[in-house]
């Protein structure tokens, strides 16, 4: 792992994962390690500064996360962020206790003294506050700087040690100069300088990708969505056609999908798409099978062995070394989370069940961003706009948004349904507006009525979430016009639905997906 600017010690926030984020918008280069991250790793980054994240606990309880105390031998700029704020002033012989009233929300940060942090800020922004405890001592040597209406130290430093300290949390969007103030800290207290954007990452990421797989071929799995596509580009530039793409068409793609794959992949890069038509086995090990879970192994299994089927035929002379992925950061620092591994809801179908023979050496040239990061980098690569900004579309495709049994008819019908309602969302200018947008259809039959006729149809219901990360997602309030119109329209144009329904439920409780 190379250099970074500044490194984040993760205390557990919901808001961690935005502090290297609203860095990096500002073009310093920085990463998030959990708090209890060795003291030689951390110097091994050279960073020229160390941030401390908020968290959920209380600095007062017995088990509260404290980090390694040889980070204050480093001779590095520290700032504590919220908890990681308290930590600081109850090291420093001060005293946090359990606030009279918790400020929650926006609060107005009055600045009483100069101090760097706040260097070319206006006084009196709004940041917004999240805490249940409150320093009522400052730890020795500090001062403070700023206040708020219930937090006489909103800020706080100590100066000679280079030590800051705030209450608020500057990285979240309501907090308005807040990547400000983290610039200012990086910039002005670390010394960093704001070299990171995607220009400079690109060209290095080829470089490095070059001389990592100096030999042999690159296997890379294709989805059609934006990380894979971003992956194979990346590395057609960076290993021309030792390149191998494939991209296995299970038959349960929506509308237009693998000709969009094709087309990006002849227009952008030199190496041939290897595309693998599997939908006839796909369709064939999926009849009769009604189980969500069922159906998923069901895919994924069949997937592995399409895949491992077609790599063979590549690697007669063991040509092949390196399995490339699209791995992105949050599932990095997922998997190092000091809150460790989640429960599975849903089995989602990756390469983690690959045979034996095919454990090729990982690359994962897109682990150090975010999402939004990849799609910049893919605008730096000059890949078209359309496939940068799609929705993410799950491994298992349309059979787990049919309802019980695949089938072909059913999936058809989906996909007629599908095309009308994202015509209508890109129309209408609410496609980029949503994380996800899809049809789903129940196998519900209704009695419905289409001029003299009397109807008994299926259903079909209609879903757009809003979402940062797909973690946690609400339903989407699109306008009641535009929902009129994609029912009329998809009742009048396919033939078998007499009914649109929409769908009002949140993440949680919900999934996204319905199965
Ligand atoms: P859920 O339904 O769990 O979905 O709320 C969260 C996000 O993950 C996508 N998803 C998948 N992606 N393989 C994938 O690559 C899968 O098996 C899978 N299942 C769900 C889903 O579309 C949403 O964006």
């Amino acid at each position: 792992m190379g250099n970074v600017d500044i490194l984040v010690l993760d205390f557990g926030s919901q808001f961690t994962q935005l502090i290297a984020r609203r860095l990096r918008e500002f073009g310093i280069y920085a990463e998030i390690v959990p708090y209890f991250e060795k003291i030689e790793a951390i110097r091994s980054r050279k960073p020229k500064g160390i941030i401390l994240s908020g968290g959920p606990a209380s600095v007062y309880e017995e088990d509260a996360y404290k980090p390694n105390t040889e980070i204050f031998n480093l001779g590095l700029p520290i700032l504590g962020i919220c908890y990681g704020m308290q930590y600081l002033m109850d090291y420093f012989d001060g005293k946090v206790e359990k606030a009279l009233a918790h400020e929650y929300g926006k609060a107005n940060l009055d600045i009483v003294s100069e101090c760097e942090l706040f260097k070319d800020c206006k006084d009196g922004e709004i940041v917004w506050m999240s805490h249940g405890d409150r320093v009522e001592v400052l730890g020795k040597g500090f001062q403070a700087v700023a206040k708020s209406l219930n937090s006489p130290y909103a800020a706080v430093q100590n100066k000679e040690k280079k030590i800051y300290a705030v209450q608020f949390h500057p990285e979240v969007a309501h907090s308005k100069e807040g990547g400000k103030y983290l610039f200012n800290f990086a910039h002005n207290i670390c010394g960093a300088n704001p070299e990171w954007n995607m220009k400079n990452f690109a060209q290095n990421e080829i470089k490095k990708l070059a001389q990592i797989a100096a030999d042999g071929k690159v296997l890379c799995g294709v989805s059609g969505g934006v990380d894979s596509s971003v992956v194979a580009t990346l590395l057609y530039r960076a290993i021309g056609d030792r390149l191998v793409p494939v991209f296995v068409d299970h038959g349960l793609l929506r509308a237009g999908e693998r000709e969009a794959v094709e087309k990006m992949f002849a227009q952008n890069l030199g190496v041939p798409l290897v595309v693998v038509d599997a939908s006839e086995l796909f369709l064939d090990r999926l009849a009769g099978v009604c189980d969500p879970e069922t159906k998923r192994k069901i895919i994924g299994e069949t997937f592995i062995e399409v895949f491992e089927r077609e790599a063979k035929k590549y690697n007669t002379n063991g040509e092949i070394k390196y399995l490339a992925q699209g791995t992105l950061y949050p599932d990095v620092i997922e998997s190092v989370s000091v809150k460790g591994p989640s429960k599975t809801i849903k089995s989602h179908h990756n390469v983690g069940g690959l045979p034996e023979w095919m454990k090729f050496e990982l690359i994962e040239p897109l682990r150090e961003l975010f999402k939004d990061e990849v799609r910049a980098l893919g605008r730096e690569l000059g890949m078209p706009e359309e496939m940068l900004m799609r929705h993410p579309f799950p491994g298992p495709g349309l059979a787990i948004r049919i309802m019980g049994e695949v089938n072909k008819v059913d999936l058809d019908l989906l996909r007629k349904a599908d095309v009308i309602f994202l015509d209508e969302l890109n129309r209408s200018g609410y496609y980029d507006k949503v994380w996800q947008a899809f049809c789903v259809l129940l196998n519900v039959r209704s009695v419905g009525v289409m001029g003299d006729n009397r109807t008994y149809d299926n259903t079909i219901c209609v879903r757009a979430v809003e979402a940062i990360d797909g973690m946690s997602a609400t339903f989407a309030h699109l306008p009641h016009q535009l929902l009129e119109n994609i029912s009329n329209r998809i009742i009048n144009e396919v033939e078998g639905i007499n009914r649109v329904v929409y769908d009002i439920t949140s993440k949680p409780p919900g999934t996204i997906e319905w199965e």
